[in-house]
């Protein structure tokens, strides 16, 4: 397994990052994810799902790229005033509520990347949704990066064990599904070459990072990783490239 330090992660303040993240630690995600990327320093990138903002910041402020933080559930008043805390401008992130599957609100080929970090499940499990809804925003030759939580094994969905539903339905473990099925997916794109889709080696930091919070979803999803249910999941990364 390989090592990351997430240097860029450990840096933040770990207040503000247990106010902000929504699931597993966001930040690792995005490091692990990005670690031999290929978008140009200054580019434009969609950072899709983006919650609360704070991959947005990171993408901002580590790796210097013009952000555009599109979400649907969070405020992007709230995400605004976020921003302007950690120094940010709207040249550098600009706030969004959209709803990805429904028309996302920009020009044909405006990015040069899209990031999407544990939230690509929620909208994305359509075959056309690539070339329908999101490729057509992605210059030729530019990035797609996906973070996206999993199941080890879609096997495990014909007699799912007792410890992931200690804290989830099966209707919200359906949308979790292994490597394999990311890989079929995403092989349909016309628009896109896959340049990869494996296991991520940050699963477990990532939710430890998690329960660490004190917010009613992480405690709720504390009954099942306490029962050993870790050994269930994943996080798989995809990494696409606009033809
Ligand atoms: C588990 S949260 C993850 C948020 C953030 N990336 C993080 O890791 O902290 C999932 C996010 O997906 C977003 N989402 C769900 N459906 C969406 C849709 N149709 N369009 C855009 N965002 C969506 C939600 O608004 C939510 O913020």
């Amino acid at each position: 397994m390989a090592t990351h330090g997430f240097p860029k992660s450990n840096a933040y303040d770990q207040t503000v990052v247990r106010e902000k993240i929504m699931g597993p630690n966001p930040l690792k995600l995005l490091e692990e994810l990005l670690q031999d990327h290929a978008i140009p320093c200054d580019g434009t990138v969609m950072d899709l799902g983006s919650g609360q903002g704070i991959t947005s910041v990171m993408l901002a402020k580590d790796y210097g790229f013009r952000v555009f933080a599109c979400d649907l559930w969070s405020d992007p008043t709230d995400n605004l005033r976020f921003f302007e805390r950690m120094g940010l401008s709207t040249d550098r992130v600009v706030p969004l509520k959209t709803d990805a599957a429904n028309g996302l609100p920009f020009a044909r080929e405006f990015f040069d990347a899209v990031v999407s970090i544990d939230s690509y499940h929620y909208f994305a499990c359509d075959p056309a949704f690539l070339d329908e809804k999101l490729l057509p925003f992605v210059k030729p030759g530019g990035f797609v990066y996906i973070a996206v939580p999993g199941m080890k094994d879609d096997g495990l969905h014909e007699d799912l064990p007792a410890e992931l539903l200690l804290s989830w339905t099966p209707e919200e473990l359906s949308a979790l599904h292994d490597a394999a099925y990311w890989q079929t997916l995403v092989n349909q794109a016309q628009d896109a070459d896959v340049v990869s889709v494996h296991e991520m080696d940050v699963n477990e930091e990532a939710w430890n990072d998690w329960l660490a919070c004190d917010n009613e979803y992480s405690v709720n999803d504390r009954a099942s990783l306490d029962a050993g249910a870790g050994a269930y999941l994943n996080f798989v990364a995809i990494v696409l490239r606009k033809r």
